[in-house]
């Protein structure tokens, strides 16, 4: 079953439009259900575009003004496109004394890379996180699932480029 026209996305293609449909189907009689689709959905798509709100808004017929509610209250949600690989680096106070400042700028030099942002080819998305519990290691950075601790602007571009 078909609850819209779908909208031409060029992250979204018709098999994924097909799965979105399936989990819109699956949920839209089950009252507090938006998270549940909101976050499938990304996993299928990888972020939320406004498109793909609006489409789930009429499939589950709830208003999108509170689907983008949902989407831009938890942090877990992206309404931009992610990157391949995650990245996170240390804010905190004993990474920040010990020099991330440092490896966030080395990471903007070379990939023209901010903290909340994305490199346009979606190779990387780069998140500033406050303490990531191993201060012991400071300062550290996270990709993926990989902790890096005593990371430096001149091993971080090293690192990063393990991962294409
Ligand atoms: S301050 Fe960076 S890990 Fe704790």
């Amino acid at each position: 079953m078909k609850y819209a026209i779908y909208s031409q996305h060029p992250d979204i293609n018709p098999e994924m439009w097909v799965d979105i449909d399936k989990i819109i189907a699956k949920w839209r009689h089950i009252p507090g259900s938006v998270i549940t689709v909101l976050r499938e959905c990304q996993d299928i798509v990888r972020y939320l575009p406004s498109e793909l709100i609006v489409h789930i808004s009429k499939g589950m017929q709830i208003p999108v003004s509170q689907v983008f509610g949902v989407a831009t209250f938890y942090s877990f949600f992206s309404l931009t496109p992610k990157g391949r690989h995650n990245v996170k680096v240390c804010t905190g106070t004993a990474c920040y004394v010990k020099g991330i400042k440092e490896t966030i700028n080395r990471i903007y030099g070379k990939y023209h890379l901010k903290e909340g942002g994305t490199t346009e080819d979606r190779r990387f998305s780069l998140e500033g996180v406050r303490c990531l519990g191993a201060c012991g290691l400071a300062p550290v950075m996270v990709v993926n699932k990989d902790i890096y601790g005593a990371v430096s602007a001149e091993k971080v571009v090293q690192i990063l480029e393990k991962y294409e």
